[in-house]
């Protein structure tokens, strides 16, 4: 797909079919994270971690449950695969603003391959994949902090272009 194109395809998918992802589609979108400006070019400092696990992705779902006291809500939304990225100083703006740029290029490539995807913080910011044996199961390495998600899977229906705008966002141009 035409890279503007994928761009103004982009957008938020919350509910996913079950169909897996091939190992082809999984490297695709961790290519493109490789491929993310990173603060100081220190790549050590961040790690990605895709869990396709569905027995995991059902443990992580009830131990958000259990953290938010949300019975009724998927924070998966049933998706089939979850992108995190892990970096060693989550205090530091440079590496969450890198993770940030890895997440966005991860959600492209699934765009272009007509995946469904979703960034998600909610999961991050209360302490899920902190619980108790949740960051064992994900393997996490030592040393990094997980700070940013992406879901991706099948769509139900198509991702469809959206209209092409300067009013979502307030900008300037100083000429
Ligand atoms: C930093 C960040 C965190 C987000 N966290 C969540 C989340 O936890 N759960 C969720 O369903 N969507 C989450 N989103 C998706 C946004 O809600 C979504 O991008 C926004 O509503 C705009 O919709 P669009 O992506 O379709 O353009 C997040 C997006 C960003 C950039």
């Amino acid at each position: 797909m035409d890279f503007t194109k994928v761009m103004h395809t982009r957008q938020t998918t919350r509910s996913f079919q079950t169909f897996k992802l091939s190992q082809g589609q999984v490297e695709m979108m961790l290519q493109a994270g490789q491929n993310a400006p990173i603060s100081r070019g220190r790549f050590e400092d961040y790690h990605i971690t895709v869990i396709k696990n569905s027995e995991i992705l059902a443990a992580i779902t009830s131990a958000a449950k259990q953290v938010t006291g949300d019975s009724d809500k998927d924070p998966l939304y049933g998706a089939p695969a979850f992108f995190v990225v892990s970096v060693k100083e989550p205090t530091n703006p440079g590496n969450i603003a890198s993770a940030a740029a890895i997440i966005e290029n991860m959600h492209l490539q699934a765009t272009a391959e007509l995946l469904g995807s979703c960034v998600v913080m909610g999961l991050i910011r209360n302490g899920t994949l902190a619980a108790e044996g949740i960051r064992e199961k994900i393997q996490i390495p030592e040393g990094f902090t997980p700070v940013a998600g992406l879901l991706a899977g099948y769509p139900h229906g198509y991702l469809h272009e959206r209209p092409r705008t300067l009013g979502k966002i307030a900008s300037n141009i100083v000429d």
